[in-house]
């Protein structure tokens, strides 16, 4: 049986990536870090091990213990923070399907810049060296309103729909007053008011093996966030768009010329819905990739590799090299999946029929 670490193992993601697993006939033994005590309850692994931050100097060591205490054959690591430290150690990186740590680490701001330079569309971005050019700012895009967002991170992290400078600047110093933010973390940019869409892809040695594009709808407690994104939605649909196709996957390879493993893109409408590049997370899946990989596997009865992270899981092993393309559009168009905290996750059918997921 093989020896899976999945790191940060009680996020979402984690809980999602290790369900994806237990769905597949074959038996892995999988053991789950993770930084949050009572987080590391929720994952179905054989083992369960608290981590320090991954900014902690005990950090990688223990990662290394637990791998060769455990024999372990191929690690998973996640939310990104993590990631990007195990793929910054050589001997960690050698048991991980990876891109390399200086593609992983391209920040929103730097992938912008890459995308503006190749033509492909991105939301006009600036900089600010000190708070009085928000002033300017606005007066540049017409008086706005702008999105203002973080050049790193996760979870809409620091971002707000802002109608002045006034506004900009009363939230920019908060943050910077309370929770140690510096002004050189924020971007301001163009405001995109239309569809918010998730592109997942996975890539072997630079050629696309799978992808699919979600509109996402619903974020949960969306009213209680003051820019209304929380991170993973409750609602999205899967949908079917040759431009987003063409668009992500040059996108990607404007970033990394020989894409090797897991690539997120987000994108974003203008008020034509003309689509535009928000970001790319090399190297990671987006929260819910393994929910559908589980409810392919589950729900679609779908071959076993189109479950994105068993198919990420057996090249990593080795055990595939020469993988099957299975090409855009893996899951059923106009699919809806239903998730929400106690509520259970649903999966609407195009022909109108429900099915309970979890
Ligand atoms: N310029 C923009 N205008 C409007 N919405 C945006 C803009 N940039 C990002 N967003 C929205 O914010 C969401 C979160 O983006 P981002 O700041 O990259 O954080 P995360 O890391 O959580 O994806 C995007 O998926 C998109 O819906
Ligand atoms: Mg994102």
């Amino acid at each position: 049986m093989k020896k899976i670490l999945v790191t940060g193992s009680g996020g979402i993601g984690g809980v999602n990536f290790v369900r994806a697993l237990r769905v597949i006939d074959e038996k892995f033994f999988i053991v789950g870090t993770d930084f949050n005590q009572y987080h590391l309850e929720f994952p179905d692994v054989d083992i369960r091990v608290r981590t320090p931050r991954h900014s902690d100097p005990q950090f990688i060591p223990l990662i290394k213990k637990i791998v060769s205490e455990n024999s372990i054959d191929f690690i998973h690591p996640q939310p990104s923070s993590e990631s990007l430290v195990i793929s910054e150690d050589s001997e960690l990186k050698q048991k991980t399907f990876l891109p390399n740590s200086s593609i992983m680490s391209y920040d929103k701001l730097t992938t912008q810049k890459t995308l503006f330079k190749n033509n492909i569309p991105v939301a006009i971005t600036k900089t600010l060296s000190s708070i009085d050019e928000l002033q300017s700012c606005f007066e540049k895009f017409s008086g706005g309103p702008l999105w203002i967002r973080s050049k790193k991170g996760a979870g809409g992290n620091l971002s707000l729909l802002c109608n002045n400078h006034e506004e900009a600047e009363y939230w920019i110093n908060l943050w910077i007053m309370k929770n140690n933010a510096i002004l050189d973390d924020f971007m301001i940019q163009e405001y995109l008011p239309g569809r918010n869409i998730a592109w997942d892809s996975f890539w072997h040695e630079g050629k696309l093996i799978a992808s699919y594009s979600r509109e996402r709808i619903e974020y949960p407690f969306k009213h209680i966030s003051p820019s209304g994104i929380t991170g993973t939605p409750t609602v999205s649909k899967i949908i079917v768009d040759e431009n987003i196709n063409k668009l992500s996957e040059s996108a990607i390879k404007c970033i990394d010329e020989k894409p090797h493993g897991n690539y997120a893109v987000d994108l974003k409408g203008d008020q034509n819905n003309k689509m535009n590049i928000t970001e790319i997370d090399s190297g990671k899946f987006h929260t819910t990739t393994p929910l559908w990989g589980y409810i392919s596997s589950k729900i679609f009865k779908q071959n076993p590799l189109f479950n994105l992270p068993y198919l990420y899981v057996k090249l990593g092993l080795g055990e595939i090299t020469e993988p099957k393309i299975l090409g855009n559009d893996i899951y059923p168009d106009q699919t809806t999946l239903l998730r929400h905290i106690d509520c259970g996750d649903w999966i609407l059918k195009k022909d109108g029929s429900k099915v309970q997921v979890l």
